[in-house]
């Protein structure tokens, strides 16, 4: 997809502001101008994460990945981001730690603490952990997705990605689709989006969509054609079956039918519409594959965004002397 201009009110700024929080734990803590902030802070980690350089910025600190449940790009992309500062980045290897012989969290984080890192990136399958977390260590913590609550470096790179293509948020209208009901990234987005005035929709079957939703988003939707109709973006979400989301549709095939991005579904948003998923995607359950590598879709340049906004909330987390330099 061609990129616009950014409009100047959104674009990268020389300078930012000091960041005021000691932990990442939502975009529920973040107000407008901080999340502009952290948006234009990740422009400029563009270039550097491109040329592949190391930046001083984090040099001497540590920073432990502590990954509960799987994944490829967040946990990928917190190493490389770290490394990219100049931080020691230690993984944690959860399945082979005392976690697998029953000890707690609390007692993990405590010992982890011991250690005296930096920061704590985390990514736990219940909601509230990794809040809970925080509350037992003295350094930062970065919520890399915690059950069906937040996944707020995921809405930040959507965020980033979306306004590279289209120039701005505010007024956008943005089309999520899917498991809405067990998506943390669902909801981050949802809060971000609202934050900066996108016009939000969701679209599910209704045994998808969480109670209260319509607090959530701007519009809701069972009709995938209604609630595609004049979208800016169309963001697709996966069926989260290790939260049993399976259990809630009929079928696979039948979910497809109704709820799977294909090339005639997509012609009811409109003609320049971004598709995008957080991955890993489900080919040929959400989305038809021809979508997904086609045009219209920016899901790897998600996965390149997810750096350099990693780099960015490192960045203000852990070198706050700069700010106030
Ligand atoms: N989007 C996302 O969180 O992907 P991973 O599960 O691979 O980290």
């Amino acid at each position: 997809m061609a990129r616009r201009q950014p409009d100047p009110s959104d674009s990268p700024k020389g300078s930012f502001l000091p960041f005021r929080h000691r932990h990442l734990l939502g975009i529920a803590q973040l107000n407008q101008q901080e999340i502009i902030d952290l948006l234009d802070r990740a422009e400029a980690m563009i270039p550097i994460s491109r040329q592949r350089k190391t930046l001083p910025n984090l040099a001497g600190k540590t920073q432990i990945n502590l990954f509960f449940e799987n994944s490829t790009r967040t946990q990928a992309s917190f190493e490389i981001a770290g490394k990219r500062l100049g931080a020691t980045v230690m993984n944690m290897a959860v399945r082979t730690s005392s976690v697998a012989k029953g000890e707690t969290l609390v007692d993990t984080a405590a010992t982890l603490n011991a250690m005296q890192p930096d920061a704590i990136v985390v990514r736990h399958g219940s909601s509230g952990a990794v809040e809970l977390l925080s509350q037992k260590v003295e350094c930062a913590v970065l919520n890399a997705g915690d059950g069906a609550h937040e996944h707020p470096t995921q809405a930040l790179l959507d965020a980033l990605t979306i306004r590279r293509h289209k120039g701005r948020l505010n007024g956008l209208t943005v089309a999520i689709c899917g498991d809405i009901a067990n998506s943390r990234v669902a909801r981050s987005n949802l809060i971000l989006l609202g934050a900066m005035r996108a016009r939000t929709r969701v679209i599910a079957p209704k045994s998808l969509l969480p109670r209260g939703v319509d607090q959530m988003a701007s519009e809701v939707f069972t009709d995938m054609r209604k609630g595609l109709e004049g979208a800016d973006v169309v963001m697709m979400l996966r069926l989260q079956n290790e939260r049993a989301s399976g259990k809630l549709i009929p079928s696979v095939r039948e979910y497809y039918k109704f709820y799977g991005l294909d090339a005639e579904k997509l012609s009811h948003a409109n003609a320049d519409a971004l598709v995008m998923h957080p991955g890993p995607m489900n080919r040929g359950v959400e989305i038809d594959p021809a979508i997904a590598d086609g045009p219209q879709s920016v899901i790897t340049q998600q996965v390149e965004m997810g750096v350099a906004v990693r780099m960015a909330v490192l960045d203000a987390l852990l070198n706050k002397d700069a700010d106030d330099a």
